[in-house]
């Protein structure tokens, strides 16, 4: 019985035609391509998880966002959010024995309930490439230049995009500098996260709300507005806390400058990173004139193993969006186009023919050539004309003089030059050069 319903597609998931699966399947093929050179493996993980692994690990945002439910057998379940607490699982339960630094990636889809906008869907897919057991700031410095790299693969630059910077271990030393209560910390991280889209205004009043007190408040929105290095170290010229939070980042700097990637870089107080477990430097890569939401974050998370039940291993790695990433690539005109059409298109000129010519397909595409032909029998002209459409580059007639003399006739369709070759010689016949001029050929 006919049915009267129609069924929309969910907001903020995707379909994905041909054309738009050709620029997905481009982008992870660079982001593949990038990772093999730094050495990464790729993993996979399951995309259904038991419900805690993000209750405690992810922080309050990503849990607000949870596709959960309870399974038929009344287990707390969630469709992943993000990659890093199963790759903490997993690695928990391996780690030992392995040789480190363990250097995996991933490209998984995620899900997470978001109010759908520009940039920002319900499903996206991210790369995921993580360093784990190494603290050395230069695995912080690898990481960063994967995610740089992943990005310039696509043919984007340094006058596109933009790695903001900044280390959690140096936001903390000035919180405490300025007095702020450890309880108190989680909110002010919070809102100088989102103080790049609030405005001053918004962050300052954030601030004084938590009762953090009306001069550190002032202090941080400064801070907020003007947070460059100078002005910090300049304005904790006599903390050697907040001094010593400085060198990391300048090691990373010089590193990245040692690869040829300094360009890239800028030092930015507000990106702290919303997720609960960064332990140290995190960053955000982002379009260059900040229309677009973030194209990549990550960050070092030193306790995330142990938490997980592991041994305590040091971990430093980023996630990557294919949304804010896909948006970019189209605005620059750098997707790639639509995806090739076929090669061979056979075409036999009575139904007597078509054995002969399913089996020459056969053996084109044996050949690992892309071939097609009309799957109901059509008169000739037709059947040229579904090559046409196809964009195919050549037709291979058949018609009863070929079929009695054992070849074919091949047509050049941008040309219209065609020649005969001998079945027996395919695929080398086939791909041969030399082409005669002519109209036969049973067209
Ligand atoms: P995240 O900042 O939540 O980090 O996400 C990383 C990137 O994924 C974002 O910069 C963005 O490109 C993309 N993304 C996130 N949510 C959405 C969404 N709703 N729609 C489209 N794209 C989105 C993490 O997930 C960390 N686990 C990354 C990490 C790996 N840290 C260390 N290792």
């Amino acid at each position: 019985m006919p049915s009267d319903q129609t069924f929309a597609k969910l907001p903020g998931f995707r379909d994905f035609v041909p054309a738009d699966l050709a620029l997905r399947n481009h982008i992870f093929a660079a982001w593949r391509d990038v990772c093999r050179r730094f050495g990464f493996q790729e993993y996979d993980g399951p995309p259904l998880e038991p419900l805690g692994l993000y209750v405690e690990k992810s922080g309050p945002e990503i849990v607000e966002q949870l596709y959960c439910f309870a399974d038929k057998g009344g287990r707390d379940v969630a469709l992943r959010p993000e990659m890093t607490p199963t790759l903490a699982r997993m690695l928990a339960g391996r780690s030992r024995g392995m040789a480190k630094p363990i250097r995996w990636f991933s490209i998984p889809q995620l899900f997470r309930y978001e109010r759908s906008q520009k940039g920002r869907l319900r499903e996206h897919f991210q790369l995921n490439a993580d360093i784990v057991g190494e603290p050395a700031v230069s695995a912080d410095a690898e990481v960063a230049a994967v995610a740089i790299d992943a990005v310039r693969a696509l043919g984007l630059g340094r006058q596109d995009f933009v790695a903001r910077v900044n280390d959690r271990r140096l936001v903390t030393a000035v919180l405490d500098a300025l007095g702020v209560a450890a309880t108190q910390r989680g909110g002010c991280l919070a809102a100088i996260d989102k103080a790049g889209r609030a405005g001053p205004e918004k962050t300052g009043a954030a601030l004084t709300a938590l009762g953090i007190g009306a001069s550190a408040a002032a202090a941080l929105a400064e801070l907020v507005e003007d947070g460059s290095r100078e002005h910090i170290r300049s304005r904790f010229a006599g903390d050697d806390r907040v001094q010593a939070a400085m060198l990391p980042l300048e090691e990373h700097r010089g590193i990245l400058e040692a690869m040829g990637l300094g360009d890239y870089l800028q030092f930015d107080f507000t990106v702290v990173r919303g997720l609960a477990y960064y332990t140290g430097i995190v960053f955000e890569l982002f379009d260059r004139a900040g229309e677009m939401r973030a194209i990549c974050g990550g960050g070092r998370y030193d306790r995330l193993l142990e938490l997980v039940g592991g041994e305590p291993l040091p971990a430093v790695g980023f996630g990557m969006g294919d949304v804010v990433l896909a948006e970019l690539l189209r605005d620059r005109g750098l997707a790639p186009d639509a995806p090739p059409g076929c090669d061979d298109f056979v075409i036999w000129v009575e139904p007597a023919q078509r054995p002969l010519g399913i089996s020459v397909a056969r053996r084109l595409r044996g050949a690992g050539r892309t071939v097609l032909y009309d799957l109901r029998h059509r008169g000739v002209g037709k059947q040229l004309r579904s090559a046409a459409r196809a964009g195919a580059a050549r037709a291979v007639i058949i018609g009863p003089e070929e079929a009695a003399g054992g070849a074919v006739t091949l047509r050049d369709l941008a040309s219209g030059r065609q020649r005969t070759a001998p079945i027996d010689a395919i695929p080398g016949a086939l791909d041969a050069d030399s082409t005669t001029s002519g109209t036969g050929g049973g067209g």
